[in-house]
């Protein structure tokens, strides 16, 4: 990596993280005071948990601060960001079902929420504004890859907001010169992710039911997939947005934040199962034949569900699935890398596939394609982001 493509690594800045008790907000929270910074967070408790964040409260008292408020308020904003570097913003009402029931909440949150938050941002100097966007903005548009400039039409309120705050993101940079870093999450999951509630997402709630002996429950035939993307993937793309070297080619762009590789509901039903049952050789036999009633009078689901035991064995069962998707990936690198005439090469925000094309390039003797479009931190390197605007 050449020098000048990163200006902010081994320092330490104040870092404001909107929805901080949220999934995704405490794992940067955790990431970026690990790292050495200061942290502010601001939340809402509106779907996050002071059980996330208490922790680091008690772990950095000198280091990380909670702000209990709504970034529906300008001056809470304010507050928030008050000598604050950086913002990795966060803070939104997630799930596109939720934001059909009730888009003017959806709305409010995540368009005027996010404004205000840019409007704090601006007037406090903040260096860069990195937000979290989505891959619902793609909507109905059926190409393959996703490249970040082909989107299609929006298919739900949840993806115009997140649309509408790229937008805004834009017009901030070009009007009051606010840099920023749009990160477009593609289904996240890992470790804090709540398996409850209407919203929840598939991975959480299908180890939920496996956990509880249940079937998960598949709409449709469970053939369409989805890009799966690890949280560590998502914090290593946050650590890079804010290490890109500020008026630099990196900087005031969009990224896909995706593991690059799809898997069908019933590919994901068979690996959780596989994977669970080696915890729990119950979940084989109770899943195929159903027997959840047979199960709750063995089991006290409560406890099973709190047991931080059984927590952390799904935490390591969905790293597990990580690695034996990685194996898949090793291939499809291979593969691709070997494509005679290649121009385009898009694996989505893993560190590990970035060293893993690295390596697959140096032993199979690669060199000679000229374009890597990567969503990783080798997209961040002076070198290539000529070369792509070279192709531009
Ligand atoms: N999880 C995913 O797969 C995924 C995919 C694409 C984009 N995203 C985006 O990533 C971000 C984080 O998502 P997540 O999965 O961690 O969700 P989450 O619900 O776990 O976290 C959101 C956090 O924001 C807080 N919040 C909500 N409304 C607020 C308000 N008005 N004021 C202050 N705080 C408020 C919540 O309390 C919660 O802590 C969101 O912007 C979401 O749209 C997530």
């Amino acid at each position: 990596m050449r020098k000048d493509s990163r200006e902010n690594e081994n320092m330490s800045y104040r870092i404001t993280i909107t929805g901080g008790a949220g999934f995704i907000g405490s794992n940067l929270c955790e990431a970026m005071l690990s790292d050495g910074h200061s942290v502010v967070c601001l939340d809402n408790f509106a779907t996050g948990f002071m059980h996330n964040i208490r922790p680091f409260m008690e772990a950095y008292p000198d280091r990380f601060k909670l702000i209990e408020g709504d970034i529906r308020s300008l001056e809470d904003c304010r507050r928030a960001v008050e000598g604050a570097d950086y913002v990795l913003h966060q803070a939104a009402l997630g799930s596109v079902p939720r934001s059909i029931k009730d888009p003017i909440t959806s709305n409010a949150v995540n368009i005027d929420g996010t404004l205000n938050m840019m409007i704090a941002s601006r007037d406090a100097g903040v260096k860069r504004f990195i937000f979290a966007a989505s891959s619902s903005t793609y909507g109905d548009s059926t190409a393959l890859p996703k490249v970040e400039d082909k989107i299609g039409n929006p298919l739900s309120p949840y993806a115009v907001t997140k649309y509408v705050a790229e937008l805004y993101a834009d017009v901030f940079w070009k009007v009051y010169g606010l840099e920023y870093i749009g990160l477009r999450y593609f289904n996240v999951f890992g470790r804090r992710q709540d398996p409850n509630g209407a919203y929840a997402a598939v991975i959480p709630l299908f180890v939920k039911k496996f956990i509880s002996h249940e079937s998960p429950n598949i709409n449709g035939d469970g053939t369409y997939s989805r890009d799966f993307t690890y949280i560590d993937n998502v914090i290593e793309m946050n650590r890079l947005a804010l290490q890109a070297a500020s008026g630099s080619a990196a900087v005031n762009q969009i990224y896909n934040t995706a593991y690059g590789d799809r898997t069908t509901l019933n590919q994901l039903v068979a690996y959780l199962r596989e994977f669970l049952s080696d915890f729990d050789p119950a979940i084989i036999d109770a899943c195929l034949i159903d027997v959840i009633n047979l199960a709750r009078g063995k089991y006290n689901f409560a406890d099973v569900l709190t047991n931080n035991e059984t927590l952390e064995n799904a935490a390591k069962i969905q790293s597990e699935f990580m690695a034996k998707k990685e194996e898949r990936t090793h291939e499809n690198v291979v593969k691709t890398l070997q494509t005679p005439g290649l121009r385009s090469v898009s694996f989505g925000g893993s560190k590990r596939v970035t060293e893993l094309i690295t390596r697959v390039k140096a032993t199979q003797g690669i060199e000679d394609y000229t374009y890597l479009d990567i969503s990783t931190e080798a997209f961040f390197t002076t070198s290539l982001l000529s070369t792509k605007k070279a192709d531009g």
